[in-house]
């Protein structure tokens, strides 16, 4: 079987493919590939690893590629990939659960912190030779201790940020899904609420959902409006989930709080994006699953989807089967 990796991924998944007798297509990171290009690699292969293919798993995708076996993309999330095309060509399109959790709730934990103390902003203040002489009244931050937690999305991303924040701060937490979790409300005492108790009860409001058309954009101004003066939005899911402007208007007319962005809309922010000159708001670039664990996690997880389009199995972590 020969595979597509459109960029290079850590050696414990290439190591478990080639153990296999895989051949493997490896594009080089500096090789910046066209659409059309992908595409006529993709035609060559017999199945695609996917990194990072945010925009080309589309349609037309799949009406020039649908021999593929199979496609097993190198992350949790499968917005990128136009799943009913998939689904009518019968392309199974595996992801990568669970390994990522870990590394992506401690960096909404992250935000949370960063933004409720302002340290992005204190820091750039050291840079621009601003630290100035003891000041009572400024730079003041709040503190979490007792406070709400709101997870929109309880999967397991939501609930390992679920339970830091319950064992670092004491803090209530409050949900919304599509189904109720017993698991958290027994471990954690957590709330099943409708999303509007969400947005008016949550001192912070963490986003861990998967991202659908749906739920596009669903925190703007009118979200934004309902949520408490004293809020945090959080979101490390998918930056389509909110819209940008009403954002920054939210934060600078004192409507929430503050914000702490792993991920933006669109990806990537540019340097000069409004957002990023903000006292109240701290920017990451979409860094959840960087670490070396769970970059190896993923790595496993995408080369076992592999390999089991290639033994005739069912993926181990199968999004549309
Ligand atoms: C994921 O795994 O979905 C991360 O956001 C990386 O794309």
């Amino acid at each position: 079987m020969n595979v597509f990796i459109n960029k290079n991924i850590p050696e414990a998944g290439i190591k478990l493919l080639q153990e296999k007798g895989i051949n493997l297509t490896i594009n080089p990171k500096e090789n910046i590939l066209s659409k059309e290009d992908f595409i006529k690699i993709c035609q060559k292969n017999d199945a695609l690893l996917s990194v990072g293919t945010q925009n080309l798993l589309d349609e037309d995708f799949f009406q020039q590629c649908p021999h593929l076996k199979g496609i097993a993309l190198f992350s949790v999330g499968f917005d990128s990939v136009h799943i009913p095309s998939a689904n009518s060509r019968k392309i199974p399109v595996g992801n990568t659960p669970d390994v990522l959790s870990r590394a992506t709730s401690d960096v909404a934990f992250l935000l949370m912190q960063s933004v409720a103390r302002k340290s992005f902003f204190n820091h750039k203040r050291i840079l621009n030779n601003d630290w100035g002489s003891f000041d009572p009244l400024a730079n003041l931050g709040q503190e979490l201790y007792g406070k709400t937690l709101g997870v929109f999305g309880l999967g397991r991303i939501g609930f390992e940020m679920a339970q830091k924040c319950k064992a670092a701060f004491g803090m209530n937490i409050i949900y919304h899904n599509r189904s109720r979790k017993e698991d958290a409300e027994k471990e954690l005492d957590a709330k099943l609420v409708d999303f509007e108790t969400l947005l008016a009860e949550s001192d912070v409001l963490s986003v861990h959902a998967n991202y659908t058309i749906e739920n596009n954009e669903l925190f703007n101004k009118n979200a934004f409006a309902k949520m408490k003066s004293n809020s945090i939005f959080i979101n490390t899911a998918r930056g389509k989930f909110h819209n940008e402007n009403d954002l920054f208007e939210a934060l600078t007319n004192n409507i929430i709080w503050g914000a702490g962005l792993d991920v933006t809309n669109p990806e990537p922010m540019k340097s000069d994006n409004p957002l990023l000159s903000l006292s109240n708001c701290c920017v990451l670039p979409h860094i959840g699953s960087a670490t070396y664990e769970a970059r190896n996690g993923m790595a496993v997880c995408a080369a076992q989807n592999i390999i089991a389009l290639f033994e005739n199995k069912k993926m181990p972590y199968c999004v549309n089967e």
